[in-house]
């Protein structure tokens, strides 16, 4: 694709923390109706990580941020922005940005928290890619960190069992080498969709009171069989359309990433794109759904473990509460 900036973005760097707490399908057994078999047969999972209680999302993704440096080897002075994708903040404000910033003493940044559910990591590298493009900033940092568990009801057997805990980042750079980085992106909001997958307490809606709770209205609601619909059109149609788009075949392919909510999605997006099971990148089994960080972790573990190189294609695919959904094409670049 052909694009005004001299520069494109390229991924230099990534990271990762998950907390140490596993939580298998066994756990849920004793306080609700459900089973191991039930769990894994209908969503792919097999474990999840929870972070204790008393620490914030941001103790993640201060981490995965810390991690990232550590690999790319450079001071987080050397940042010039912050973008934190996640639907569980610390709290409404300061951002989780802000947050990251001070702890990791990134003084020569500014930064924000970016809100599009599950799609939040897409959404958020494409526009540190346009930051980057602009030729205005030369390191921005990409952050996709929930603790899903804070907004999880454990008395909803339908949604509970789904999410997991987790953080990532990717640093975006320039590169003049058009053939490398981000190299196109195709991204969808339908907000007919809200009313399907939402959290109707804590905002200037339903401001928290003591009837909000009561009512458990701060935690996900998921009409699961509808969302599940949608899901499988929507990734499955983005995912093929970005290959096509650019005159790509399924072969140039080396991994589609997709967002992690159900492995039955995950697969139909796969053979969509005629790709073997061992070209699709799958986290679900161990960390369930963590909402912005699913894409990010994949990134990270897969290069931690040599599977990523350079001059790989890869698509990453996601769809969420929103409706949002997209595509992003990255040739890997290191
Ligand atoms: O990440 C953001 C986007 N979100 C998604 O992409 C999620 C999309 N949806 C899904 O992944 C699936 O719809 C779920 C995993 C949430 C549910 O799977 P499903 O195959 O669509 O199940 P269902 O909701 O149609 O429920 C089937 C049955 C129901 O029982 P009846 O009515 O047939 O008697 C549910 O009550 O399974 C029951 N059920 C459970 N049974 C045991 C629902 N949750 C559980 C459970 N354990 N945890």
């Amino acid at each position: 694709m052909s694009k005004a900036s001299p520069v494109n973005a390229m991924i230099t760097a990534v990271g990762h923390y998950v907390p140490d707490r596993v939580v298998d399908n066994k756990y849920f057994e004793s306080f609700l109706d459900t089973n191991d078999l039930w769990i894994q047969t209908r969503t792919g999972i097999k474990e999840r990580r929870y972070l204790d209680k008393d620490k914030p999302n941001s103790f993640m993704a201060i981490r995965a941020v810390n991690n990232l440096l550590q690999n790319r080897g450079i001071s987080a002075e050397e940042i010039d922005v912050i973008i934190v994708c996640t639907v569980t903040p610390d709290m409404p404000y300061p951002s989780t940005a802000c947050i990251v910033q001070d702890a990791i003493g990134a003084k020569n940044s500014w930064g924000f928290d970016l809100s599009a559910a599950c799609s939040g990591f897409l959404f958020g590298i494409n526009t540190g890619a346009k930051l980057i493009e602009s030729g205005s900033y030369k390191k921005v940092l990409v952050v996709g960190s929930d603790k899903m568990t804070c907004i999880s009801n454990f008395k909803d057997r339908n949604t509970c069992i789904l999410f997991g805990d987790g953080a990532a980042a990717v640093l975006l750079e320039p590169t003049e080498d058009k053939e490398y980085g981000i190299i196109d992106s195709i991204l969808h909001i339908d907000g007919s969709g809200g009313e399907f997958l939402y959290q109707p307490g804590g905002g200037s809606l339903h401001p928290a009171s003591h009837e909000t709770v009561d009512k458990d209205m701060h935690f996900v609601h998921q009409d699961g069989k509808a969302v599940f619909k949608v899901a499988v059109v929507g990734m499955a149609d983005v995912s093929e359309e970005i290959v096509l788009k650019n005159n790509l075949k399924s072969e140039d392919i080396a991994y589609l990433v997709p967002h992690q909510a159900n492995m039955r999605i995950i697969t139909a997006a796969g053979e969509r794109m005629k790709l073997p099971p061992e070209k699709v990148m799958i986290n679900i089994h161990k960390y369930g759904n963590t909402t912005c960080a699913t894409i990010p972790l994949c990134l990270s573990e897969y290069w931690h473990e040599g599977k990523i190189k350079k001059g790989d294609y890869l698509v990453l695919a996601s769809f969420g509460a929103g409706y949002t959904w997209g595509s992003v094409l990255v040739r890997w670049a290191y």
